[in-house]
């Protein structure tokens, strides 16, 4: 099965090429600008502007669509608009079936991205390709960032009580290589991690693999997006759950060793 990848130089396209060749499928990587790899056949095509777009879906059988731009004033255009363009040029194609990559909590927390993700999920039911929306929680190597993100000026600003439930993005990818050979599933499916954890104690952790003293300053999420954090908003109860840990990321990335 020949297979595009959209946004497949991302944090989840990154894993999923690897996964999807050693699965056996023939795999084209889209990006909107040239990359010179000789283990796959990348395609220069930009879902913003349509550039490339029938080119890059011409003789696949499925599409696997990761592209996205989040918290940009672009999101609408690529992530809605774009997708929709995506499986216009799909459709018009013969495409057999399209993969959209959501997040769980879209149809629940009250976030501008989200609300972009959960239209474009519409997008692609509506549209004219048999469909597959996997919905997954958050990669740790995400998590990793905001919390590196969420300590530049010392202390560790969050609020303690927001639950999270990281999947290993590895996982992901090895899912979605299994719903491309089941091919479409005409609805949405939910992925999350072994573990809910709440915020402070995905920073303790962090901290303890870091060997980092910096306190956790809390800070309450107000209002609807605080309250639907807190109560599990990014969480699934859906099982098949992958089974790395948060843990399981610190160890890989720090392996308990120096400062940082
Ligand atoms: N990160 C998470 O924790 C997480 C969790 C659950 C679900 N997801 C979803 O999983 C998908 C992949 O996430 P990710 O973390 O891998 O994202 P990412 O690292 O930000 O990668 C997204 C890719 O989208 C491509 N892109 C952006 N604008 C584009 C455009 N106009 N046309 C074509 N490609 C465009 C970029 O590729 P080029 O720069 O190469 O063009 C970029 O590499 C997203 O849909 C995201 O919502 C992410």
């Amino acid at each position: 099965m020949k297979v595009l990848v959209t946004g497949a130089g991302g944090m989840l396209g990154r894993a999923v090429l690897p996964r999807l060749r050693a699965d056996g499928f023939d795999v084209r990587a889209m990006s909107r600008r040239p990359r010179h790899d000789p283990a796959a056949e990348w395609v220069v095509a930009d879902v913003e502007t349509g550039v490339g777009l029938a080119e890059a879906v011409d003789g696949v059988d499925a599409v696997l669509h990761l592209a996205s731009l989040p918290n940009s004033r672009r999101t609408h255009r690529v992530d809605v608009l774009g997708t929709r363009d995506l499986a216009v040029a799909a459709g018009a194609a013969g495409v057999a079936h399209l993969v959209y990559v959501s997040i769980v909590g879209v149809d629940r927390v009250p976030y501008a991205y989200y609300r972009h993700k959960l239209a474009a999920e519409r997008v692609v039911a509506a549209g004219p390709v048999p469909w597959t929306v996997l919905r997954a929680t958050q990669f740790p190597p995400f998590l990793d960032a905001l919390l590196r993100a969420a300590s530049r000026l010392g202390p560790v600003i969050g609020d303690p009580a927001v639950l999270a439930q990281p999947v290993d993005q590895h996982e992901v990818a090895g899912r979605l290589s299994e719903r491309l050979t089941a091919g479409p599933l005409g609805g949405i499916e939910e992925y999350g991690g072994p573990q809910v954890l709440r915020f402070d104690e995905a920073v303790r952790a962090w901290r303890a693999a870091r060997g980092s003293r910096r306190p956790l300053l809390p800070v309450r999420i107000p209002g609807r997006l605080g309250s639907t954090l807190r109560a599990g908003g990014l969480t699934t109860t859906a099982t098949p759950t992958g089974r790395r840990t948060w843990a399981d990321h610190l160890a890989d990335t720090y392996g308990g060793t120096g400062r940082r």
